[in-house]
């Protein structure tokens, strides 16, 4: 970002398309994507997705970006400034979803950062599975090394926000990030040549349609949400530091492609190992980080690879937890006045405190459950499945009927009046009716 006499600006129209990609390509695409796609059956989800991804997703990013650069505020301020009465409360909505994911996504984040560890002393660098499962349940249960890692990686987020280095971030993601999906393409060369690979590609891309339920539906939509940063106010924070003259159809179908990309690839590099190797595909959240160590104990310098992509995942997720701490850091300054230095602080220990059930629910914590599911899942799913659709709802309602007019002017002077028609009709019908008749059947 560069200072302008008013508010910072992203320095190029790449810049903003780097940072929003940034905060959408993460944990969630690799981490998350291929065990969510596991659990529900493969092809069919798949379709589910992308449906959610190229219908809802893509406009609601869109509709994000918009407020954001129409408000040049964060997202409580934004729905204040233009509109007022009730929508702050949407805003409010949004910083507690993120916080509760800021929250989760650090456990997983210092998995990460303990896998880079393990990689270095080739500790994990086997093709047996079951020794790989056997550790990884050994790790993640271990209350001292879950929170010690999660505290790691907030610890690196909260620097990076206040040590002003975003800029760094920024640059170092034009080459991290091409860098990232490079060596996902050389990692799916060497899943998809292992035995018995192409069972699991079928398993990826052939739709079984029996698969397909409301509680698969619920978790396509949750992931189209969370893989494109969406309904948390991530993205409206990060589009209000744009200059009004971005186009922003553009950068909708930049970042919406690459955050697809990358779940797609992530799902071609772990599933065909999955089945390489005989893991179950419904294993869980330990998915990724059982099969990829096995693929690098199976190709030539798997070491360096395994390092390089550890590596290389932990500066994706910090992108996006950075992206998920700014905007709650944005909401007490901009809302009570707080310094940021004292807000960065704060928020940081909050989530650490709030972290602690979902860091230990695989160990000490793993028999509590509540509706069935572990502290870590529960967070998880309230605010990917459940939280995140309501912001995204309001977003939609707030944009296709209560600023309709200013958004249809936005749009127009950008030159963008051509998808006015199927935006409108998203945003005011198709994503409240589609969100609602979801939560009906889930709840
Ligand atoms: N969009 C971020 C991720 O997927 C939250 O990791």
């Amino acid at each position: 970002m560069s200072d302008t006499a008013n508010r910072a600006n992203w320095g190029s129209k790449l810049g903003f398309i780097l940072a929003a990609s940034g905060s959408a390509v993460g944990l969630g695409a690799i981490w998350k994507f291929p065990y969510v796609a596991g659990k529900n059956g493969g092809g069919a989800f798949l379709i589910a997705y992308l449906v959610c991804v190229f219908t809802i997703g893509i406009a609601l990013l869109l509709a994000e970006m918009l407020i954001g650069r129409t408000a040049k505020k964060s997202a409580t301020t934004a729905f204040r400034d233009l509109k007022g009465g009730l929508w702050p409360w949407a805003g409010r909505l949004s910083v507690l979803c993120i916080f509760i994911i800021l929250s989760y996504y650090c456990v997983v984040g210092g998995w990460t950062i303990a896998y880079i560890f393990r990689s270095i002393t080739g500790e994990a660098l086997t093709s047996d599975t079951k020794a790989l499962s056997a550790a990884f349940g050994s790790f993640i249960a271990n209350p001292g090394q879950a929170l010690g890692y999660t505290a790691a990686f907030l610890g690196i987020t909260v620097a990076v926000v206040m040590g002003g280095v975003e800029k760094g971030i920024e640059r170092m993601s034009k080459v991290l990030m091409p860098a990232l999906f490079i060596l996902m393409l050389i990692l799916i060369a060497r899943s998809l040549t292992l035995p018995d690979a192409w069972d699991g590609v079928k398993y990826f891309i052939t739709p079984d349609f029996s698969k397909l339920t409301a509680s698969m539906i619920v978790d396509a939509l949750g992931l189209a949400f969370f893989s494109l940063s969406l309904g948390g106010g991530m993205i409206i924070a990060y589009g209000s530091y744009l200059p009004q003259d971005t186009k922003l159809v553009g950068a909708t179908l930049w970042v919406s492609s690459l955050a697809t990309l990358a779940c797609v690839l992530a799902g071609l590099m772990v599933l065909p190992a999955v089945f390489a190797f005989h893991v179950d595909p419904a294993a869980g959240p330990g998915l990724t980080f059982i099969t990829m160590p096995a693929i690098f104990a199976q190709m030539p310098a798997g070491q360096f690879f395994a390092i390089a992509f550890f590596f290389l995942l932990l500066f994706a997720a910090l992108t996006s937890s950075v992206s998920i701490l700014e905007p709650i850091v944005s909401f007490l300054i901009d809302e009570f006045g707080w310094a940021r230095k004292t807000a960065t602080i704060a928020v940081a220990i909050a989530s650490f405190v709030v972290g602690i059930p979902a860091a230990l629910s695989f160990g000490p914590l793993a028999d509590v459950q509540l509706f069935g599911k572990s502290a870590f899942d529960l967070m998880d799913y309230v605010a990917s499945n459940v939280m995140m659709p309501a912001g995204g709802l309001f977003v939609a309602l707030f944009v296709g009927w209560a600023i309709w007019p200013k958004i249809r002017s936005e749009l127009s002077a950008e030159g963008s009046a051509a998808v006015l028609p199927a935006f409108r009709l998203i945003c005011a019908v198709m994503a409240p009716i589609v969100i609602g008749v979801i939560w009906y059947h889930n709840l």
